[in-house]
């Protein structure tokens, strides 16, 4: 039976809990607040009294809190660090490349082993075959707990041993689905304007999802190698659409903000003669904005 600790106890500590306890682990528990620990404790969960004492009941440490700031707020204290030595830290809070650079190193500094990962999926996902979790660090350190936390998502994705790429890799996608949050609520209030119901639009991006993941496939192809020639779609013609979607907010009398945004970026790659070019040639107006 493998020992594991789990510290933070959100909907994503809570669910990787308890698929740790589901696969038959010894899971030691803590959250700053108690009370969500009790469904885990009634199904077989230890819950420590302090971090320190949590960290010392297990070989490996999975962190998933708010953010780094207050991982390393619970971590890096005096009470703590003298009991890391020998173990491993793996932290699941969303954070940036810089950040996980940050703990690797105060962290070794203390003589225990660092992984740095991703959750790629919501809590109910947790556990699941297809779950795909990002990983970066030591290779060996990897493959030690890989076992352990194939329990929790049966997708892992290692990454490398550069510490920040996992975490890279995850806001990339923070990026995407922030484009999707706002375009999807944009497409409702669309569909709203029209007297139109909202519910067949998910059904309608279902059923062209493989279309899209193979678009953003060949979008990472052209911008890898720098080559946005003879494009399918052209920023012109992209363009043109995105001016559709302000004229139909002005006719209909809604707001625009989300459309209006992405104009002015797009006319400069225009004007900078990427016309003809793939939509993606936005990029090299983004690169040059620092
Ligand atoms: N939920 C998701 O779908 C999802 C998906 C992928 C990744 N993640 C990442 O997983 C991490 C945890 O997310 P979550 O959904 O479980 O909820 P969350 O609201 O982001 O985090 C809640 C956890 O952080 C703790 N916390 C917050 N402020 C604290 C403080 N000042 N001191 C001590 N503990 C503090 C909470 O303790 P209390 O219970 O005491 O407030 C709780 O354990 C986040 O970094 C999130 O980005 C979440």
């Amino acid at each position: 039976m493998n020992k594991v600790t789990v510290i933070g106890l959100g909907p994503m500590g809570t669910a990787l809990s308890k698929a740790l306890l589901k696969s038959g682990n010894h899971v030691t528990i803590w959250n700053r607040t108690k009370e969500k620990a009790e469904v885990l404790v009634q199904e077989g969960a230890v819950l420590a009294s302090s971090v320190a004492s949590a960290i010392g009941a297990s070989t490996t440490i999975i962190i998933c809190v708010a953010n780094y700031e207050i991982a390393d707020s619970l971590l890096n204290t005096e009470d703590v660090t003298p009991v890391l030595a020998g173990r491993t830290l793996i932290q699941l809070s969303t954070g940036t490349p810089q950040e996980a650079r940050n703990s690797e190193n105060w962290i070794r500094n203390y003589k225990a082993e660092y992984l740095d990962g991703a959750i790629q999926a919501w809590p109910s996902h947790i556990g699941l075959p297809d779950t795909t979790i990002l990983f970066s660090g030591s290779s060996n350190v990897f493959q030690q707990n890989e076992q352990l936390l194939k329990n929790i998502a049966g997708n892992l994705v290692y990454m490398g041993e550069s510490i920040g790429s996992a975490s890279a890799q995850a806001l990339a996608v923070v990026s995407y689905l922030l484009g999707t949050w706002f375009g999807f609520a944009h497409g409702a209030h669309i569909l709203e304007s029209e007297g139109l119901p909202v519910d067949s639009f998910g059904h309608l991006i279902e059923a062209i999802a493989p279309l899209l993941g193979a678009e953003a496939k060949h979008q990472g192809k052209v911008i890898e190698n720098n080559k946005f020639e003879n494009p399918e779609s052209s920023l012109q013609t992209s363009l043109d659409s995105v001016e559709r979607l302000v004229q139909q907010a002005h006719e209909a009398g809604i707001n625009a903000d989300y459309p209006l945004f992405a104009i002015p970026i797009m006319k400069q790659a225009l004007a900078n003669g990427f016309g003809n070019e793939e939509v993606s040639s936005i990029i090299k107006i983004l690169r040059n904005n620092n």
